[in-house]
């Protein structure tokens, strides 16, 4: 299992670097993902939640296949958006509604380098965007207003004071 990065870590504020090989090393780290996701109940878990600047996350949907998304770009956003309540493994214990569009199209690359779209809408639609902005260091409460986002980062520091993760 790795370890999972919290609010105030450096590497989720950071643009994560293209993925240019699709090695055996790539494979374990996915494998890793996906099982630190489920471990953490999460439906969705991407490379700098577990300290790794690269741009690459997977997601797990109950009743949808688990996929990782390794180069994602999402290639076309609906202008119907929709709004639903989000939350994040590195920020555990807050969630809040955030508006994002409510279809988009992904295009990315397999494990193995082969390329795939996603045509998503609903809660993969969200998961998709949600993730894809950890790889350019935006988490959900940046999509906030300022004073939204300092309460959800008051809230997650007064919960969370007392079982905050060590760095390690
Ligand atoms: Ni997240």
């Amino acid at each position: 299992m790795l370890d999972i990065y919290t609010l105030g870590e450096e590497v989720l504020q950071e643009k994560c670097q293209k993925v240019t090989k699709f090695d055996n090393a790539l494979k374990i780290l996915v494998d890793a993902m996906f099982d630190t996701m489920d471990e953490a109940d999460g439906v969705g878990l991407a490379a700098p939640q577990v300290g790794v600047n690269q741009r690459l996350f997977v997601i797990h949907i109950r009743g949808a296949e688990k996929r990782a998304y390794i180069n994602p770009q999402i290639i076309e956003t609906s202008i119907e958006t929709d709004t639903d309540e989000e939350g994040c493994l590195s920020i555990p214990g807050v969630w809040h509604d955030v508006q994002r569009p409510a279809r988009v199209t992904v295009q990315a690359q397999d494990v193995e380098g082969k390329a795939f779209q996603v045509k998503a809408e609903g809660l993969l639609a969200r998961a998709l965007q949600h993730e894809n902005d950890h790889l350019n260091g935006v988490l959900f409460i940046d999509r906030l207003s300022d004073e939204e986002r300092e309460k959800m980062v008051q809230a997650y520091e007064k919960r969370n004071k007392s079982q905050r993760r060590k760095k390690r």
